[in-house]
């Protein structure tokens, strides 16, 4: 009799296992896993087959213990923002996404439940960075001062958010594409600081300037940020030259009138004249009668 019972909570427990077993293989995977940064703020984000179910996110250092990210437990949307876990920033970073079953009653082990483990991340290297602000300011003849604002970061310290400079150190520098305006060649210019001072630029001309954030130590691919918008000096040009286009609409519509005037004025007088000529001749050739 207690071996029947042995046999059948052999049975029971097998079959549970199975059916244990059977639900975590069901479990979609996530997938098309892939980290997105800008500015060291750094998401994770995957594919889900389908959409109800809930996944946790592990993270670790290379070859240390997985940490549970706290703010991605059993979330139901497929990313996760990470940023404030990933520091020290110079290092690799790998990310666990596990599927977790819908029912908690099992007892599962880690190791048994469907994940998919993110490619590695190095924020500090892999980190892409914004289009960035500046201005530029003519000091004087053929010297120009552009002056560029650090992007800011989503990372704070001691109540300041920090700027790339803060996190890239010396490491960041700006590479400003400029060209005289009207002209086709351009001119590189690597900036160690975030004020730079071109000069021997022809006097008088409009140059035209462009800036993105350079980072030479880090690997080709990633090295340049997102270029800025275009930004130009006015050159020393005469007024007319400067007329905008209203002032030019103006400038013609005056012509215009002065003109009708004179045309005007000269049609008035001929006839005038023409008048008194015919009076005159009139009067001339009706003398002798
Ligand atoms: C950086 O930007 C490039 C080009 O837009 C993109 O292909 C790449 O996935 C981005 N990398 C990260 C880590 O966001
Ligand atoms: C650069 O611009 C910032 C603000 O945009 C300003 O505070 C700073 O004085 C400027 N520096 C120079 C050298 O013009």
């Amino acid at each position: 009799m207690a071996s029947l019972k042995t046999v059948l909570y052999l049975g029971v427990c097998l079959s549970v296992w199975i059916s244990t077993t059977a639900d975590m293989s069901d479990l979609p995977k996530a997938e098309n896993v892939h980290w997105v940064s800008l500015d060291f703020k750094t998401i994770l984000t995957w594919t889900v087959p389908q959409s109800n179910h809930t996944y946790t996110v592990m993270y670790s250092e290379d070859g240390n213990d997985w940490t549970e990210s706290p703010d991605c437990i059993r979330v139901s949307q497929p990313e996760c923002d990470l940023s404030s876990h990933l520091e020290p920033f110079d290092r690799t970073y790998s990310a666990d996404i596990l599927t977790e079953p819908a029912t908690m009653d099992i007892d599962y082990g880690l190791e048994d439940v469907p994940h998919t483990y993110s490619p590695r991340f190095n924020p500090y290297r892999e980190s892409n960075i914004s289009a960035v602000k500046f201005t530029v300011e003519a000091v004087d003849d053929g010297r120009i001062i552009v002056n560029i604002t650090d992007p800011l970061t989503s990372v704070h310290r001691r109540g300041k958010q920090l700027s790339i400079r803060d996190i890239l150190k010396n490491d960041l520098k700006y590479k400003i594409s400029y060209y005289k305006s009207g002209s086709t060649g351009k001119r590189d210019f690597i900036s160690n600081s975030s004020t730079a001072e071109l000069s021997k630029l022809d006097p008088g001309q409009s140059y035209c300037f462009m800036v993105a954030a350079f980072i030479p130590s880090r690997p080709k691919a990633t090295q340049q940020g997102a270029w800025s918008v275009q930004r130009c000096t006015q050159g020393n040009h005469t007024v007319v030259e400067e007329l905008s286009t209203g002032a030019w609409v103006g400038v013609v519509f005056i012509l215009l009138i002065v003109l009708i005037i004179i045309v005007t004025v000269t049609v008035l007088c001929c006839r005038c004249c023409q008048q008194r000529n015919k009076s005159l001749h009139s009067s001339q050739s009706s003398a002798p009668i």
